[in-house]
């Protein structure tokens, strides 16, 4: 009786430490949604459940090492004991309506996130070597950041284009894979405001760690004004053009305001007349910036040096590439 005192006192002790440690630790950064919260709730039950086994286990064992060591000159040896039906039993028992209790709680919690809101607003995600992008359907708005209305259920349909990545919110708690050839689903309701990382969590080739985009944690009205700003932008392929000229590095090389960087400045160029290294001149139609955007060598401007990257017609669609090339319209009076 006095070791069965002995080893709960022990076990009940070093349960709370180190659930406490588990608890306070820091495991997970702050919870940002709905979900996240009711998984926060079942990882806590977690952490308890594996002190109290860590206490159990490890508990009798140093209780044991110390209480019952042998005392000095004693050689005889220990009791021969063969089988406990009880205690086996027991063992047998009590882990198993554990798991069950555990597996019980999990379904609970799965169907608590699952959850449909009928009300949910829909989001396309579609995840490639190595970018995230963000279609809103309803709004015809594409976006290389994902804005949420904070309190409101977003239902992200997510594709792959090529190979099986996997998006994941730390501070939304959950995660899902994107399969190429299927459309996978996950719903996010964010509770708190801010900015947060969507990181790809499957190995999808060599640049898969900056496989990263922004998330936008936002009030309702803020978004509706982004959502309604970005489809004027989709509606205006000038803005659009700009769009592709500030994301896809133009500008790093390509002024706007007739300086001169790396390569020939956007201002007034289109219907230039331009001198070619050859000593050839040419007029900058239409032909000529789609011939120097998906092919820049084959037409270097005399003073400049053959520095841009040669893959654009495969990191710009048609669409893009005509986009561009309407925004330097806009650039010229000519
Ligand atoms: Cu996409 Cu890793």
């Amino acid at each position: 009786m006095k070791h069965i005192v002995g080893v709960a006192l022990v076990v009940i002790i070093l349960t709370m430490l180190v659930g406490i440690l588990l608890n306070t630790m820091g495991l997970l950064p702050d919870v940002a949604s709905l979900q996240g919260r009711y998984i926060d709730d079942l990882f806590q039950v977690h952490t308890w459940i594996i002190a109290f086994l860590f206490a159990l286990i490890i508990g009798f064992m140093l209780y044991s090492i110390i209480v019952f060591r042998r005392k000095e000159g004693d050689d005889s040896d220990a009791d021969h004991i063969e089988g406990n039906n009880k205690l086996e039993v027991t063992w047998t028992v009590v882990p198993l309506i554990t798991v069950l209790g555990v597996a019980a709680l999990g379904a609970n919690t799965l169907s608590k996130v699952t959850a449909m809101d009928p009300q949910a607003m829909e989001v396309k995600v579609v995840g490639q070597q190595w970018a995230w992008r963000f279609e809103y359907p309803e709004a015809g708005v594409v976006s290389d950041v994902l804005m949420l209305p904070q309190d409101q259920q977003a239902l992200l349909l997510m594709e792959s284009a090529d190979v099986i990545h996997s998006f994941w919110v730390p501070e939304f708690r959950v995660k899902q894979d994107l399969v190429p050839g299927i459309t996978t689903e996950v719903r996010i309701t964010p509770t708190e405001l801010g900015e947060y990382t969507v990181r790809c969590a499957e190995v999808c080739g060599l640049q898969h760690t900056y496989m990263l985009a922004d998330v936008k944690v936002v009030p309702e009205a803020e978004f509706s004004n982004w959502l309604a700003s970005e489809a004027l932008v989709a509606d205006d392929p000038v803005a659009r053009g700009q769009k592709v000229y500030e994301q896809y590095g133009c500008k790093a090389c390509h002024s706007l305001d007739g300086s001169q960087l790396v390569g020939p400045t956007f201002l007034d160029a289109f219907g230039h007349t331009v001198t070619l290294e050859d000593g050839t001149t040419v007029v900058a139609d239409e032909t000529y910036l789609y011939q120097s955007i998906v092919d820049p060598n084959s037409q270097i401007v005399q003073g400049f040096v053959a520095a841009m990257p040669q893959n654009f017609s495969e990191q710009l669609s048609d669409e893009q590439i005509s986009d561009l090339i309407a925004f330097i319209k806009s650039l010229s009076d000519n």
